[in-house]
């Protein structure tokens, strides 16, 4: 099934934990998505954000990364003030949002229990992460939101995680012309404690703006 599938089927079955976690969601909330959540975005884009994973009553509920979760609501807006988002974000899959030259996906695909998916969940979803990558025939930026994302990528380059330290508004090179780089996940837990604000993303993005074409 893996082979070279960038999003993982519906009723995928590879982690057990994850499988029942959705079965159990599908059965109190049979109207959510409660499924992997597929990649949204540009096909022929140079931006590519890596998530950690769906949120429960966001991506996992509307089947789109980030949307309606709270954390989309930074990140959308500051998509759509770089220019990489036309149209009105509404928190809903049927907004009519567009991405332009980005494309949103998650380290994990399944919304995992108490949001933290273990590092087993991690390696197992990881060849979706990494097909994902390679459909990407004019990536030059993976933005990684967070540690745990960061990890997983430097993980799904075969590279040694001593080498590439995880640091907000670091950039590395991975070879090939890509670069990896880091931001704080735009969390509620992270931007209610300031940990990161609405000025520190913007200058990430305005970073990513001047290294695209
Ligand atoms: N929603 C997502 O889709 N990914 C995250 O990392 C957080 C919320």
């Amino acid at each position: 099934m893996l082979n070279n599938s960038i999003n993982p089927p519906r009723d995928c079955p590879l982690c057990p934990r994850l499988f029942q976690f959705r079965m159990e969601n599908a059965k109190t909330h049979p109207d959510w998505f409660n499924a992997p959540v597929p990649g949204f975005g540009d096909p022929n884009t140079q931006l590519l954000i890596a998530g950690l994973a769906p949120g429960l009553k966001g991506a996992n509920k509307t089947g789109r990364p980030f949307t309606g979760d709270y954390a989309g609501d930074l990140l959308y807006a500051t998509l759509s003030k770089f220019g990489f988002a036309i149209g009105e974000y509404q928190a809903r899959p049927d907004d009519g949002l567009v991405l332009k030259n980005a494309l949103i996906t998650n380290a994990v695909k399944c919304v995992p229990p108490q949001n933290k998916p273990t590092g087993e969940e991690m390696k197992t979803c990881r060849p979706f992460l990494l097909n994902q990558i390679k459909a990407l025939p004019h990536l030059k930026i993976i933005l990684a939101l967070g540690g745990i994302a960061h990890r997983s990528i430097v993980a799904a380059f075969d590279r040694r995680q001593v080498d590439f330290p995880f640091g907000h508004g670091k950039c590395h090179d991975l070879g090939g012309g890509l670069t990896l780089m880091d931001s704080y996940h735009c969390s509620r837990y992270n931007t209610n404690t300031r940990r990161l604000t609405e000025e520190m993303f913007e200058t990430v993005f305005s970073q990513i703006r001047d290294m695209l074409d």
